[in-house]
């Protein structure tokens, strides 16, 4: 047998909600590359497209399934949409979230309808469609891999107002290692990677800072932020059989910036 094959994923596949964003469309145009068929969600058809064009122009089928995934009968339906399509799924990759840099309070200030928000977009979106997607994986029979997008923020703090999304991170981080606790019997596995800043339109205006670039570059051994292939290597460990005994695991992806801390 070859090493690499471990690292194949032909035949499975894989939701990604958010799939239509910076990162997720990357990532769904990977798991394509390495042989998965996609369904890419999100609120935007547009958006869903151009995501959907990325995964077969790296070789895979694509579906696109417009949902809102704070919806528990969107996220059932865009998960019952790919059975439809594809007959099963084995992998989910939560690519909803983010909204940091837009709301950000003293946290003895932090307003409860910008703290929902953050909820809302980072854990009700994850949580919905995994929900979904594991329940078929259960009656599948055949195990999974979900794979959460969480932020270094889930694990460190940092003085500039960002409660709300640290505690949202963090809840993801948690709900990481309770789901693997949880849906191991069935063979599913459930990990996490946390990167810091990945170059994509959300983050722009804070990189487009020359100061607090320097500031941030500065900070991270390996000097530079991240591209949304840094992610591509962890996105295939977790979501192959070569994690198979990998579970409840949160990979930060930030050039040593946590090994610092
Ligand atoms: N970018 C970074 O520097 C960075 C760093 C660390 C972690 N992360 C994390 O990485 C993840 C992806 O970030 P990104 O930069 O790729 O964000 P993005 O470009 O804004 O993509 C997020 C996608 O989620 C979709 N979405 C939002 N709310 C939704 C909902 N209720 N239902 C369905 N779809 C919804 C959006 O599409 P529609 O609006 O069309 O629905 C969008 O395409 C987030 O969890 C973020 O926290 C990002």
């Amino acid at each position: 047998m070859d090493i690499l094959d471990g690292f194949r994923i032909d035949e499975r596949v894989a939701v990604v909600p958010g799939g239509g964003g910076a990162i997720g469309s990357e990532i769904a145009a990977a798991l394509a590359a390495a042989g998965a068929r996609v369904t890419v969600v999100g609120r935007t058809e547009e958006t869903l497209e151009r995501a959907a064009a990325k995964v077969r122009g790296a070789g895979s089928e694509a579906l696109t399934a417009v949902g809102d995934m704070t919806s528990e009968a969107d996220a059932t339906r865009c998960i019952a949409e790919t059975l439809d399509a594809f007959g099963r799924v084995d992998i989910v990759v939560n690519a909803i979230g983010g909204g940091a840099g837009k709301v950000l309070f003293d946290a003895q200030e932090y307003p409860q309808t910008e703290w929902d928000w953050i909820y809302e977009l980072n854990v009700r979106s994850t949580l919905l469609p995994t929900q979904a997607a594991v329940r078929a994986m259960i009656d599948g029979g055949r195990g999974g891999r979900v794979l959460n997008i969480s932020s270094v923020r889930g694990q460190l703090g940092i003085n500039a107002g960002y409660s709300a999304y640290v505690a949202a991170k963090g809840a993801i981080d948690s709900l990481t290692r309770q789901w693997a606790t949880e849906w191991a019997s069935h063979g599913i596995t459930v990990n996490a990677i946390s990167p810091t800043f990945v170059d994509t339109p959300q983050v722009a205006m804070l990189l487009d800072d020359p100061d607090f670039k320097q500031a941030l570059v500065s900070r991270i051994p390996v000097a530079r932020v991240g591209q949304t292939e840094d992610l591509f290597g962890a996105v295939l460990l977790f979501c192959s059989d070569a994690s198979a005994f990998i579970t409840g695991q949160i990979l930060t992806i930030d050039g040593g910036l946590t090994a610092t801390q």
